[in-house]
């Protein structure tokens, strides 16, 4: 298939977008990524250059193009109980000492196709019993939380589900679901899914006794790393816990959180 390409002027253009808006650095490495990744859009609309998509792409409403480019610029692999340790924490030492008497609440705030707000809701369901729970979700990418709504996997993404949760949270599709899972209905009753831009200030979105916050920091220069942490750390409850991927780390910008482990920190 042929392959447009991108100036560095045009490479530049879409990096401000993306930085302006979600606070995503992308380095010098990223140019083919981008040029691959936007290149069907390119296709989509039969133009020849970066820079007329780009036009078209600013010219757009928030919801239309804009919201493309930003699904196609972020990186969202991610899979079901994905960094294992964290789930044992969570399973050995804080629901444990959970009192209940209020909905324990955890916020996946950057849950791309939602495998990590299903794996908390198992263990919840599976160690909180008849005491109430949600989960929120959200994501900047419009395109990962149509998949996180409808809690439909393929099979061979799962891997990473203990076999038990299987038989209890998963059902097997049939027919045109030939192939892939889709999480009980019961359990996705209690996740839900909304649009949330960590960059920008946060609405409304309530307070939790966790959040996991993994393997989006990455993408971040240490500035916008310092505006989200101090925003995230408000929407704790007194003692919440906070968890970041095994790769990151809150090096000097964890004001308001003492460290229990090097990926998690806890509201003083
Ligand atoms: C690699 S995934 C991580 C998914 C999951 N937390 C995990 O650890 O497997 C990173 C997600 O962060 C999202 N993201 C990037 N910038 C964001 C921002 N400014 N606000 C909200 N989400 C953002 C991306 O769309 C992507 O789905």
């Amino acid at each position: 298939m042929y392959q447009f390409t991108i100036t560095d002027t045009e490479f530049n253009a879409f990096r401000a977008f993306i930085y302006d808006i979600a606070g995503i650095k992308l380095s010098n490495e990223k140019k083919s990524l981008v040029s691959s990744r936007l290149g069907k859009r390119l296709r989509h609309y039969s133009l020849n250059s970066f820079q007329k998509y780009y036009d078209l792409m600013i010219a757009s409403p928030q919801h239309g193009e804009r919201q493309i480019t930003i699904d196609l610029l972020t990186t969202n692999e991610t899979y079901f109980f994905r960094e294992p340790k964290h789930f044992d924490f969570l399973a050995s030492k804080i629901l444990p000492a959970w009192k209940g008497g209020k909905t324990f609440k955890i916020w996946s705030a950057a849950s791309s196709t939602g495998e990590e707000a299903y794996s908390l809701a198992m263990l919840l369901d599976d160690k909180l019993g008849s005491r109430p729970w949600r989960i929120f979700g959200s994501d900047i990418s419009a395109r990962v939380l149509k998949a996180a709504q409808q809690g439909l996997y393929l099979q061979n993404r799962i891997d990473g589900i203990p076999k038990e949760y299987l038989h209890k949270y998963c059902l097997k599709g049939t027919g045109e679901h030939e192939g892939s899972l889709l999480i009980e209905k019961a359990l996705r009753q209690k996740v839900s899914f909304a649009s949330v831009n960590l960059k920008k200030p946060l609405e409304n979105v309530g307070l939790f006794d966790i959040i996991f916050l993994r393997n989006v920091l990455i993408y971040f220069d240490i500035d916008t790393k310092r505006q989200i942490i101090k925003q995230l750390v408000e929407q704790l409850e007194p003692n919440g816990y906070l968890f970041i991927g095994h790769s990151e780390s809150l090096k000097g910008i964890h004001d308001g959180l003492e460290v229990l482990a090097p990926t998690i920190y806890r509201k003083i």
